[in-house]
């Protein structure tokens, strides 16, 4: 947020008044600025500096009486007034009057690659101007070419592809196959998914507002393993019991299939509680039954940490539907099986006119090039991570959000009027959504009760779109240019930092603040020093260092600890330039270079690349901070719970407000979580913080075993 300090009326004048505008323009006066002009928090919308071309077709008048006329009265729009979007760029959509709006919905998480990507966009031109349509009936390389990419974007035996042009298709034929090849008719999905609104998909969806009063056999719906609403909480093993009952109790003990979203989309961003699907997947596999993972949604790198949703779950499928994501917005729909299953189809003929047409293939690949080379899957787990850890912090602000959840760039924001009872606050996200839209960014909405923000951008955002403005981490770092105009000569010698403080608590540096503290060290020709000493060796999981998270390159790195997994070793690293300053004088370390020490490094090096524990420390680490932030909400001792990877932090307060530190506390929980055989560290300046930076092989079922044990220990406080 930007502390505007002039009144509205003049900071409106910032903002171009032509009608090819490059900046948002700010609106007259928003529903959420606070009375005192002189003070409000006004967001400002990141650069952008495109132009779009003027616009001069129909109005949104125009356009809205002639749906009104020709088009199915069921078609609904967003927003009391709703919006004429008639061109798009990246993130950014442009309105008939050329206004800018920051697309936080995508298209319906369907525009990955950002709108009108320009390698897309070439993609699907250079295709058209060749062949456009041909049917599968003759060869032609795009549908070939594309199915090959695809493939390999698949683990295990998943290699055959059937091209539809929706996910409502993909998934009707992905229900069918595996019908014909169990030769059962019973399918289980999840209460609250959505898989389309054909015949069979809307059997399987399920949400009554979504369903009409037709014929739709043989699905069955099973509790849904819903973290926040469920009967069961984050237990996934409890729900999948269900399961396991209604194959015993509702079929012939054969069944179908499972279909499933890795995390329900149009119910509302409803992750799968953990350790659900691992045991449904045996379910079903016992019951004959194939797993069809529905990745309309998920797929396509948006949940960022992998490429498919499913891979979250630490399963493998039998089918993989896809649909949205797949062409950046074109209309391409896709099941993936293996070939043992995707004989089926061979029974009889079966056909699809526009499945694998060259245009829309052509754009697919493209897809999954500009995915790859833009890195889109690390920028959404990137951006995404810190876009809910924004939203998280929010929740601390306003009562009004219940839940906020997601992962990478499928994140939903849930609003209730009242926490305890989690009633849906419905109405006020339509206000919300309509005041952030005059702000001039647009977000989705959805849930069964309609009171969840969804959060499904292009995967190019950035942190700037997700923080949208200036972040704390830059008035810090005004602190670091003051201090060397008013208290050095104006030069310094450098700059030194933790990435994560560790004896000082897990305390994680304010967003933006290294980018702007390194450039004012560089101005006053210091340099820049990364004291890596506890967050190195790919403890903080997204990188192997941490300054990696900060978006800098220091000019020296140092390094222990994590270095020999015990052994006594610490090193610098630096440039050449630098290090030839050692050269002026002799300078010599008894033990530096041990031959024992620098041989146990080198295997520390080799073990954490093979046994993959950057991965790991990631993946656990992200599980058990939500753990310990689900926590929070029971506990009012917790104060915050932060870090990243295996550095995690949690610091307790007896009042919330002052932030009063509660040290005692922390001895008791800890020497009680010692009786129960868990061992955690403490730290921070008033010894009020556990650390939590276990060995980088650390489970998830070590994860739930530390958090249960802080569980117990702080309910006996
Ligand atoms: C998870 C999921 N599956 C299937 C579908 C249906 O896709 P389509 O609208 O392309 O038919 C959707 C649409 O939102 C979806 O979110």
């Amino acid at each position: 947020m930007y502390r505007f300090v002039t009144s509205l009326r003049s900071s409106k004048d910032h903002f171009s008044r032509s009608g090819r505008r490059c900046f948002a323009r700010v609106p007259e006066r928003a529903t959420s600025f606070s009375d005192n002009e002189e003070t409000s928090v006004l967001p400002v919308m990141p650069r952008f500096d495109y132009a779009p071309p003027a616009y001069t077709g129909p109005k949104a008048d125009e356009i809205a009486r002639k749906r009104k006329e020709f088009l199915s009265p069921s078609m609904f729009c967003f927003y009391k007034k709703p919006l004429n979007i008639v061109h798009g760029r990246m993130q950014y959509l442009f309105d008939e009057n050329g206004r800018r709006y920051l697309d936080g919905f995508g298209g319906i998480a369907t525009v990955n690659c950002g709108h009108c990507h320009p390698d897309v966009v070439q993609a699907i031109v250079n295709q058209t101007v060749n062949i456009q349509h041909s049917t599968i009936l003759y060869l032609n390389h795009a549908v070939a070419d594309f199915a090959e990419a695809l493939a390999s974007k698949m683990p295990g035996d998943l290699k055959v592809v059937f091209f539809t042009n929706s996910g409502t298709e993909a998934n009707e034929l992905a229900m069918m196959i595996s019908r014909l090849y169990t030769g059962c008719q019973d399918i289980i999905s999840l209460r609250n998914a959505y898989h389309g609104n054909a015949a069979g998909t809307m059997g399987a969806t399920a949400m009554c507002n979504w369903k009409f009063n037709v014929v739709q056999s043989g699905v069955h719906h099973t509790q849904n393993p819903d973290p926040y609403r469920g009967a069961f909480e984050s237990d996934g093993e409890k729900y999948a019991k269900d399961v396991e009952d209604l194959i015993q109790f509702g079929t012939s003990g054969q069944v179908a299939g499972f279909i499933f979203e890795a995390i329900q989309g149009v119910g509302g961003i409803v992750e799968l509680a953990p350790n659900y699907m691992p045991n449904v997947y045996s379910t079903i596999k016992k019951a004959g039954g194939l797993v069809i993972a529905d990745e309309v949604q998920c797929g396509f790198a948006r949940t960022g940490s992998n490429f498919w949703g499913f891979q979250n779950h630490d399963i493998v499928p039998d089918i993989v539907t896809m649909a949205k994501g797949i062409g950046n917005g074109i209309p391409l729909g896709a099941v993936v099986t293996t070939p043992e299953i995707a004989k089926v189809l061979t029974r009889r003929n079966y056909f699809n006119t526009f499945g694998g047409n060259p245009v829309s293939t052509a754009a697919g690949l493209a897809v999954l090039k500009v995915i790859e080379r833009e890195k889109l899957q690390e920028n959404a787990h990137v951006v995404g991570t810190y876009l809910k850890e924004r939203l998280i912090a929010l929740k601390d602000k306003h009562d009004i959000i219940g839940d906020v959840r997601g992962r990478g760039l499928l994140l939903g924001v849930e609003l209730v009027t009242d926490r305890e009872l989690k009633t849906p606050a419905n109405a006020q996200v339509l206000e919300v959504m309509d005041s952030m839209k005059d702000l001039g960014v647009l977000v989705g909405k959805g849930g069964f009760y309609g009171n969840v923000f969804r959060i499904t951008p292009p995967l190019c955002f950035n942190k700037q779109d997700a923080g949208a403005f200036e972040s704390d981490g830059e008035k810090y770092a005004k602190d670091v240019e003051d201090l060397i105009q008013f208290g050095t000569s104006g030069q310094v010698a450098g700059f030194i930092f933790e990435a994560i403080q560790g004896v000082g608590g897990i305390v994680e540096l304010a967003p933006n603040y290294m980018p702007n503290v390194y450039s004012t060290i560089k101005k006053a020709g210091g340099l820049v020093i990364a004291d890596e000493v506890q967050c190195g060796f790919a403890r903080t999981g997204s990188n192997f260092w941490g300054f990696q998270n900060h978006d800098i390159v220091p000019d020296i790195v140092t390094m222990a600890k994590g270095i020999g997994n015990g052994i006594p070793l610490g090193a610098v690293v630096t440039t050449p330039e630098i290090a030839k300053v050692l050269t002026r004088r002799n300078y010599f370390n008894t033990f530096g270079g041990n031959p024992v020490s620098t041989a146990a490094g080198l295997a520390v090096l080799k073990v954490i690349e093979r046994e993959k524990l950057q991965e790991n420390a990631h993946v656990v680490g992200t599980y058990l901070k939500e753990r310990l932030i689900a926590l929070k909400d029971k506990h009012d001792i917790i104060g915050d719970v932060r870090g990243r990877g295996l550095l995690l932090g949690v610091e307790l307060v007896t009042d919330r407000e002052l932030k009063t530190p509660a040290n005692a506390q922390v001895l008791e929980v800890m020497d009680s979580m010692k009786d129960l055989g868990v061992l955690v560290g403490k730290g921070g300046f008033y010894g009020n913080v556990f650390r939590i930076t276990p060995p980088l092989c650390f489970n998830k079922q070590d994860a739930d075993f530390l958090v249960d044990a802080m569980d117990y220990s702080m309910s006996k406080l």
